[in-house]
């Protein structure tokens, strides 16, 4: 099957070189051509230009042609980092917010992840897979096309092992590209409370061989944070990882100052996310390492948390990716127009810089920036067209719209 889109307005972010992730100033940059098309045959990106140049098409069979007048087409969105299988929902909790209560009150009376937990352990896989799949064409329809999922709301053995063969199930089920991760240090559960070293002994000895096993997971990740893990576990937790082949990526300084870059930093993590408490010693840490600085604005958001400081690391030369963090408690939304939007409004990011954090610095953080994240030839044909709109800064101006108008993932049309 061939696919060619014509008279497109713009054709956004295109690749002559691919680079597998766009850093500091470079990240103002986004290549675009004006009055182009785009053609892809089966599953890959096959050509590019502009309309003037455009010299017509040899095989005219198998071929549907689309015509984008006035219309933008963007490389899909890469969304490194979303809890997006879970049971259930926490509205309930989100009120208690609102009438006073903090994030960390909720969970040490047993709520947040470890609510999260208890729905989980009564879930069936079916049931996991059905929620999941709704959940997975909600947000390929807002534009993602490849997109991490990690488990750490099972918490136990079976639960963990539960979470990660759905995640396995699920690449199957959708045209999603899906990487796995590993999160069995989200909480300590409950039953675990007075003796956490059993816990992260279970996961380490335990959990580790058989996801290793069963190859559940590309990524292995801490939660580190005052109550849940120290940085110090984070190490002892990701290195162990490693030995199993699981690349370590970090929830860091999301609530507190508590360690979680410098502790990915160490054991070489593909990225470290959240860093709304990321201080000058962060930052020079991870200018000297290859970690993917990545934001979460729709939990900064949720939560009412101070903003991470983005502008200053992608002026201190630091590329930043950007994620959606879908979950029921901080984050109930994979939205990643929003979590743009968010990016340009209270981050003082260009939309230059908030499309590059959620296309190529976002795929890198899942180590594909070689398949995927920009518009380049042989990469997989993931794009969206755009409703008629002025220019590709009307995205994340219309913040809370639903700009787009088809979805092609694979090189198949979706909507
Ligand atoms: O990324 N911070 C830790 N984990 C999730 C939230 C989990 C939850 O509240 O269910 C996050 O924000
Ligand atoms: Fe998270």
């Amino acid at each position: 099957m061939k696919i060619l889109i014509k008279n497109i307005k713009q054709l956004v972010q295109v690749e002559e070189n691919p680079q597998l992730k766009i850093v500091g100033k470079d990240m103002k940059n986004l290549p675009c051509i004006n009055d182009a098309w785009l053609a892809i045959e089966d599953d890959k990106i096959a050509g590019f230009g502009k309309m003037e140049d455009w010299e017509g098409i040899s095989d005219w069979t198998d071929l549907k042609i689309i015509d984008a007048s006035d219309k933008i087409v963007m490389p899909s969105y890469c969304d490194s980092h979303t809890h997006i299988v879970y049971a259930g929902s926490r509205e309930s909790e989100f009120v208690d917010r609102i009438n006073g209560l903090t994030y960390e009150e909720i969970f040490e009376r047993g709520g947040g992840i470890l609510n999260s937990a208890k729905k989980m352990n009564e879930a069936t896989e079916d049931e996991l897979i059905e929620s999941a799949l709704k959940r997975l064409y909600e947000i390929t329809l807002q534009g993602t096309g490849a997109v991490e999922i990690k488990s750490g709301y099972g918490l136990s053995f079976e639960s963990e092992l539960k979470m990660l063969r759905v995640i396995k199930k699920l690449k199957g089920l959708t045209p999603l590209t899906i990487k796995a991760t590993f999160l069995g240090a989200h909480a300590v559960p409950e039953e675990y409370k007075k003796n956490k070293r059993k816990y992260i002994d279970l996961i380490i000895n335990e959990m580790m061989p058989i996801i290793a096993e069963e190859k559940l997971a590309d990524y292995c990740d801490v939660f580190c944070e005052q109550n849940y893990f120290t940085k110090e576990e984070t190490i002892e937790i990701l290195t162990a990882g490693k030995k199993y082949g699981m690349v370590p990526k970090v929830h860091a300084e999301q609530l507190s100052n508590s360690g979680g870059v410098l502790a990915g930093v160490e054991v070489g993590a593909i990225s470290v996310d959240h860093l709304e408490f990321v201080g000058n010693k962060e930052i020079e840490a991870l200018k000297n390492s290859d970690t993917m600085p990545t934001i979460l604005p729709g939990a900064a958001f949720f939560l009412s948390l101070p903003s991470p400081p983005a502008r200053k690391m992608i002026d201190a030369g630091l590329p930043i990716a950007v994620a959606s963090d879908f979950n029921p408690g901080s984050s109930p939304s994979g939205n990643m127009n929003f979590a743009i939007s968010i990016c340009c409004i209270q981050y003082q990011l260009t939309p230059e810089e908030a499309i590059n954090a959620a296309t190529i610095n976002s795929a890198y953080a899942m180590d594909l920036s070689k398949t995927h994240g920009s518009i380049a030839i042989g990469k997989q044909a993931n794009v969206f067209i755009t409703k008629e709109i002025p220019s590709y800064a009307f995205i994340p101006y219309s913040f809370g719209s639903n700009l787009i108008e088809t979805v092609i993932i694979n090189g198949k049309l979706i909507k």
